[in-house]
């Protein structure tokens, strides 16, 4: 079979994805109360896929034009071999940006050797910036640690830090003055995500959602605006204040042409490639990183499966897709 060599990564409303989450694991040892309510459940018995799999598909991704990769899980810095992981995918050339979504659990101790193995795009998870409500959202009595660990992390060389917070009703719906505080002088980028609904949290939805325009409100009458954005961004929309080091971005999954800007696409950690998080299905394609011989035969697959790509979710008719919770595939 022979493929187009300059084939990218283009779907038929002309979005281009540069961008690759890729789950390494589907273990998290917090339980959010919206994602993992009662803390991970072994199912059956999972293989996440290795190292050389890893290889296979950054590599065919790379070629298609994927510039940045997101190590995402469940929580990505479970796997004892995450130093591998990273320095593998900083190995292949056309990948610019390693990201990492973490849930911030002995980030103080681990991310200098992140970092020298490669990392340059940082994300810690952190929904309150009150430690009993921490506790009690994520069973882990950790907020002093996980904000010790951000501020070791801005003495190093990472390019971006960011700080993303699920937007939750009454949580942390009344802080945005304490997270303010925090990047008055740290140049971090807090990043609010609106509740989204997944297959196992509509009681906890119904509760706590909350629309992302009441975080707006807040930063226009702060005196905050709206960074004009590109096409290529992805879906956040960022703003500023010249007062403040740090910035704050919105991610509102329910908000009109949210998905006209998406630049992603999702593998999950046992292989199904995902074209969105709310979408009915995902691929396998864990058969086709067996080898490097497979390479054209993957990189054609991936292009095919791309074709089926829909102009947006369907969560505004409450069509959550397949996805139980996003530590399943990777949020
Ligand atoms: N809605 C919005 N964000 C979610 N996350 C996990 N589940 C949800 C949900 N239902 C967030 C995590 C993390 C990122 C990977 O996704 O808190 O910041
Ligand atoms: Fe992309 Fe789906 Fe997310 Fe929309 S919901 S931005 S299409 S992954």
């Amino acid at each position: 079979m022979t493929t187009n060599h300059s084939a990218q990564l283009i779907d038929q409303y002309g979005r281009h994805f540069p961008y690759l989450r890729l789950s390494l694991t589907d273990v998290c040892n917090f339980s959010c109360d919206y994602c993992l309510p009662n803390g991970y459940q072994c199912t059956n018995d999972r293989s996440f896929l290795s190292l050389n799999e890893v290889k296979h598909l950054a590599t065919a991704f790379a070629e298609l034009g994927t510039s940045k990769i997101r190590l995402t899980g469940g929580e990505p810095t479970l796997r004892k071999d995450f130093i591998e992981c990273i320095k593998l995918v900083k190995s292949i050339k056309k990948i610019k940006q390693i990201a990492v979504t973490t849930n911030g659990y002995k980030l103080k101790k681990n991310i200098n050797s992140w970092v020298d193995a490669g990392l340059t795009h940082l994300n810690i998870s952190v929904d309150t910036l009150d430690p009993k409500l921490f506790y009690s959202l994520t069973g882990h009595n950790r907020l002093k640690e996980i904000l010790n660990g951000i501020d070791h992390s801005l003495t190093l060389s990472l390019q971006k830090i960011k700080l993303n917070a699920v937007l939750l009703k009454d949580i942390n719906s009344h802080q945005f003055d304490q997270y303010i505080d925090l990047i008055r002088n740290r140049p971090i980028s807090i990043r609010f995500i609106e509740l989204m609904q997944t297959g196992d949290n509509l009681d906890y939805f119904n509760k706590y959602h909350v629309s992302a325009q009441i975080l707006k409100n807040y930063l226009f009458q702060n005196g905050w605006t709206e960074k004009l954005k590109d096409k290529s961004s992805g879906p956040a929309v960022e703003y500023v204040h010249a007062d403040y080091q740090g910035s704050f971005g919105v991610i509102a999954p329910y908000s009109k042409d949210f998905c006209d800007t998406c630049n992603r696409l999702r593998v999950s950690s046992t292989g199904d490639f995902h074209l969105c998080l709310f979408g009915d299905k995902g691929y396998s394609i864990r058969h086709l990183l067996q080898s490097e011989g497979q390479r054209v035969e993957l990189k054609n697959k991936l292009c095919e499966l791309l074709t089926h790509k829909k102009k947006t979710h369907f969560l505004h008719d409450n069509n959550t897709g397949i996805t139980p919770n996003l530590s399943s595939i990777g949020g």
